[in-house]
């Protein structure tokens, strides 16, 4: 293999290292490339270019291949829990059973917001979007730990970590209950992980919520499915903000804001309302397959095609083999999931999604289970958020304890006006 590729432009000849990583992925490294030759790349949307170096998750679209770590999403999906995937991810190993403990312990102790912060829910209007309220509150947290504000924290890393991945959780429940006029249920020090996030979110002052070992386990896969995806666009915007030196609870706010759109963490309740309109109108997919083909309908198969899967999303192909089991188990005839079923099979024959490669990713199926466990919709993407941190945090750490740590700032190509005069007011036309 080449160590370095060779670039014609003006009649020079210019020589690039080339990159390759440790599953021998390649990329041409072009960082000295406009010093030498006075020219930037364009990349629009990013598709081919590498942002960073990362140890964290592995990616083949090509084969539907995903690790965290290293480590099959198959085989963690299997044996292992939302909160020892946040710890393989973020210290980049799995815990002992004392480093699994301490770390448990140390996500209780954080869970409770500052009392003062439930004043600032108090602000927002009712049915407030709770991503809005989400990205808001993670952000407004920072204030309470002047710590974070400093320009070299002296407080360990770990602390941070189990504060913001715990309150988190809190903020996604009390987000929740806010946007419904609900009084808010302080978390459970005994409950584990996600059957707290439950119990925050359904629980009555006068009333426990009835916690249904299906309900928690389906949850709990969803968050660790979920957990990180590489450069993704708010896995970037984490990333970016992080490389300017923002705290970690700001830059975590960032990645927040950029999973709320329908293209990225949007997806799932955009999906659930897709497979609703078509319920409603007595189709059975084909006018809607129609319409996502039709480039002037605007309209999208919500919950297909991928950046980078170009096959059947690993994390898809777990959560549909679980939506029968979790429905069953939860005594619960969804017709959404027979739409859905045979919207995957009628379009994985259609030759527009064959020849774009697009298949069902992680959104398709994982509404169905948020339903069937009785959370809204509009949570959707609040829960995918919270599944989402780890994976955030872990490369909030990767830019911040990285060699170089250059703040990120890319180039453009303008083409806008050329040098032009201004014109005072009363001449313009
Ligand atoms: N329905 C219909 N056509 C589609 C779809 C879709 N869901 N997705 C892509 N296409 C078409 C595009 O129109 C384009 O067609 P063309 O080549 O004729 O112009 C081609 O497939 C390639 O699509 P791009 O938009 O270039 O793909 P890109 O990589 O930029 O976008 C994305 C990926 C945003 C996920 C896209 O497939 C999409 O919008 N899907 C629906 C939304 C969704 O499910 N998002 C969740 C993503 S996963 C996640 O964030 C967890």
């Amino acid at each position: 293999m080449n160590t370095t590729a060779k670039l014609e432009l003006d009649g020079n000849t210019y020589e690039l290292p080339v990159v390759i990583g440790s599953e021998n992925e390649k990329a041409v490294d072009i960082s000295k490339l406009r010093d030498q030759t006075g020219c930037i790349t364009l990349d629009e949307g990013c598709g081919n270019t590498g942002s960073c170096r990362s140890s964290i998750t592995f990616i083949d679209g090509d084969r539907g291949i995903l690790r965290y770590r290293g480590i099959p999403i198959e085989e963690l999906a299997e044996r292992s829990t939302f909160v020892e995937v946040a710890y393989l991810l973020i210290m980049g190993k799995l815990p002992t059973e004392t480093e699994l403990r301490q770390f448990s312990q140390l996500l209780t102790k954080n869970e409770m917001i500052h009392e003062d912060l439930k004043y600032h829910f108090e602000g927002f209007p009712p049915n407030a979007h709770p991503m809005a309220i989400l990205s808001s509150m993670i952000n407004a947290t920072s204030c309470f730990y002047p710590e974070l504000l400093k320009s070299e924290p002296t407080e360990p890393f770990v602390i941070q970590v189990a504060r913001l991945l715990s309150q988190v959780r809190t903020i996604a429940a009390f987000a929740y209950r806010k946007s419904r006029g609900l009084p808010i249920i302080y978390p459970k020090p005994h409950y584990r992980y996600t059957a707290n996030f439950l119990h925050m979110m359904f629980s009555e002052p006068y009333q426990d919520f009835e916690l249904e070992p299906a309900a928690i386990n389906a949850l709990e896969l969803i968050f660790l499915l979920h957990a990180d995806h590489e450069q993704n666009c708010s896995t970037s915007t984490v990333r970016m903000v992080a490389s300017s030196r923002a705290n970690l609870f700001a830059s975590v706010a960032s990645g927040v804001c950029a999973l709320w759109g329908p293209l990225h963490g949007g997806a799932n309740q955009a999906v659930i309302e897709m497979l609703e309109q078509i319920h409603r109108e007595g189709d059975d997919g084909s006018k809607f397959i129609a319409a996502a083909k039709d480039k002037k309908s605007g309209k999208r198969l919500m919950g297909f095609g991928h950046r980078v899967y170009k096959n059947y999303d690993p994390r898809a192909k777990i959560i549909k083999r679980r939506c029968d089991e979790v429905l069953d188990r939860l005594d619960i005839e969804d017709p959404l999931l027979e739409i859905a079923k045979h919207l995957e099979e009628v379009a994985l024959k259609d030759s527009y999604f064959i020849e774009r490669k697009l298949y069902p990713n992680v959104d398709f199926y994982s509404g169905i289970i948020m339903r069937a466990i009785g959370i809204p919709v509009e949570m959707f993407p609040v829960i995918f958020a919270i599944g989402r941190t780890p994976g955030w945090i872990a490369n909030f750490r990767e830019v911040r304890e990285g060699e170089g740590g250059r703040i990120y700032r890319p180039r453009q190509i303008y083409t806008g006006e050329t040098l032009r005069p201004y014109v005072p007011l009363k001449e313009r036309r």
